[in-house]
């Protein structure tokens, strides 16, 4: 950064004033007045009282005073970067949508990495999920991948998700702990949601401390639909590779990093974004048909369980370069609006529960947090191909529809118009049923991927699960909650249940929990899980 000449003037008091000279930006309030004295408030008599007649010191503290907005309710800690994606191949045969029909097409991209559960001002290295929320330009709008580093979730249902948001944040009444999962109200919630072990499996293990954002995957999680020009449907699961591979810290690392540096994935990110050193990830897709669907061990509707990639293989379809950190943080990276319910044509969703509910969700939040039904208008949420509506009017309001049609059909000759040709159309998906509440059976069992993710990993990395196990049920000072815990680790693997219960001085071994339908001995251990390059 190169420090300029300083021009100063002394004032009265001896206050310094910075004086515009030719060809310099002259300060002006909001509204365009230039300012005289920005060192001053108006007063009556060199020592008198203020005046309520300045204006300029009126502002300028109103605007101050309305800085904050809401944090997200949940990531509330990110850090985004710009960069473009790279079409591989066309995949025409599988989808329409525009971004996938030539190879070498380039089209921008807004990224944020972030935590889940503490605040916005919180440390870097917490043992927590990340977020990796992609934004994509493309020229039929934009579409939202607002995937995580891990590839399934905590819940099946999304009526779950405001208790295990509560649950992992600070307890109400003491207002601690923050930013870290290591306490009584959360693993209450997880030791009586058994659809959590899955996940919690992948939250012990060293996925959740990576070194960088650089060196993370991120996945859809959910199933998705492509859909081809003659809306015939192909399932699909999204995943970013990382081309510098896979790394962790082990978590005496990360607490002794969050004390020196809680910064210290952003300043990486940063970094290397500086020195043109510019992070890439590939992305793959697992496609599969309605028969795979039908003939799988699991329900691939279920967001607690994944498609082992040896069963079906990712297929690399593009690159995702960034290279570009935004220019103002709050700007792009906060007022950035992640919304699962923007895709474009060719791209729909599954009937997986908790993406429905996600799509209700986000739309819902970003008028909250954005505080204006007029969040698209803001640039980094602006779409950057063609687009027209009649939508009007609202707070802060930049575009409105021209002319004199604000309705259609008109007889005006103007305005937009609906294009069936063009246009994103939903799979005619077939549904009938009973109008209930009800989980599917097919959603029952908790355990078997828990247990298969747990055999994958190396003996290395089976440890590090054991010492974080211990590490957080130690901070849990209901016995009864450590014991339930065991109780389902023990349908997970026998001998990680005794070790955490030895470690956690428990003498008696509980029952295994009561499963609903019985974990599945005969998977294979799912060697492409187990990753981590040490
Ligand atoms: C952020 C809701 C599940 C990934 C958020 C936000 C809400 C929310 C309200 C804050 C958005 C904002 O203020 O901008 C939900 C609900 C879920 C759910 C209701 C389930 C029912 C998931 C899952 C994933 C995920 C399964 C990963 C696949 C993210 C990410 C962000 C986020 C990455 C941060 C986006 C950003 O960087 O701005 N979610 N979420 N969420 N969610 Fe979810």
């Amino acid at each position: 950064t190169t420090v300029h000449d300083l021009t100063l003037q002394r004032g009265n008091g001896g206050e310094l004033h910075q004086v515009a000279e030719e060809g310099q930006p002259v300060l002006t309030t909001a509204h365009g007045v230039p300012v005289a004295d920005d060192q001053n408030t108006l007063k009556y008599g060199e020592r008198g009282p203020a005046l309520i007649e300045d204006f300029h010191f009126r502002e300028k503290m109103f605007h101050f005073d309305h800085e904050r907005i809401p944090e997200r309710v949940v990531h509330a800690r990110g850090y985004g970067a710009h960069g473009y994606f790279e079409t591989y191949d066309s995949l025409a045969e599988f989808t329409r949508a525009d971004i996938f029909q030539r190879a070498g097409e380039k089209t921008p991209a807004f990224v944020r990495f972030s935590t889940v559960a503490g605040s916005k001002g919180s440390f870097d290295l917490a043992r927590d999920v990340r977020g990796f929320a992609v934004k994509l330009y493309t020229k039929e709008g934009n579409w939202d991948l607002v995937g995580n580093n891990i590839p399934v979730f905590f819940i099946q249902d999304p009526i779950k998700f405001p208790d295990v948001v509560h649950s992992v944040k600070p307890e109400p009444d003491r207002g601690f702990p923050q930013a870290q999962s290591a306490h009584d109200n959360f693993w209450d919630f997880i030791s009586l949601t058994p659809e959590s072990m899955h996940m919690i499996m992948w939250i012990m293990s060293d996925r959740t401390i990576p070194r960088s954002f650089r060196f993370m995957e991120g996945f859809g999680v959910h199933t998705f639909r492509l859909l081809n020009e003659n809306d015939e449907s192909t399932f699909v699961k999204f995943i970013w590779k990382p081309k510098l591979g896979l790394q962790s810290v082990v978590w005496n690392e990360a607490v002794k990093i969050n004390g020196a540096d809680p910064d210290f994935h952003r300043r990486d990110l940063w970094d290397a974004i500086q020195a043109g050193d510019f992070p890439e990830w590939e992305l793959c897709v697992q496609l599969f048909d309605q028969d795979f669907a039908d003939s799988f061990d699991f329900d691939v509707l279920d967001p607690t369980k994944l498609i082992p990639e040896e069963v079906i293989k990712p297929i690399p379809v593009g690159r995702l370069v960034l290279d570009r950190m935004p220019d103002n943080f709050f700007a792009e990276t906060e007022q950035v609006a992640f919304m699962t319910q923007n895709v474009p044509p060719g791209i729909d969703f599954s009937n997986d529960p908790l993406l429905q509910g996600r799509n209700f969700s986000y739309l819902d939040t970003q008028l909250k947090r954005l505080g204006s039904t007029n969040f698209t208008h803001l640039p980094i949420n602006a779409p950057k191909c063609p687009m027209h509506n009649f939508q009007q009017d609202g707070h802060m309001a930049m575009r409105n529809p021209v002319g004199r049609a604000n309705y259609q059909p008109n007889s005006w000759g103007e305005g937009p118009r609906e294009d069936p040709k063009r246009g994103h159309r939903s799979y005619r998906d077939e549904v009938e049923g009973p109008k209930v509440r009800l989980r599917a059976e097919s959603f029952a069992d908790h355990y078997s991927q828990a247990r298969q993710f747990y055999s994958s990993q190396t003996a290395v990395e089976q440890k590090h699960i054991a010492m974080a196990l211990t590490f957080e049920l130690s901070k849990v000072e209901t016995l009864a909650i450590r014991e339930r815990m065991v109780a389902h680790l023990l349908n997970i693997d026998e001998a990680l249940a005794t070790m955490v219960a030895e470690n956690l001085g428990i003498r008696e071994m509980p029952e295994a929990a009561d499963a609903a339908v019985s974990p599945r001995d005969d998977l294979e251990p799912s060697a492409a899980l187990s990753i981590i390059q040490n």
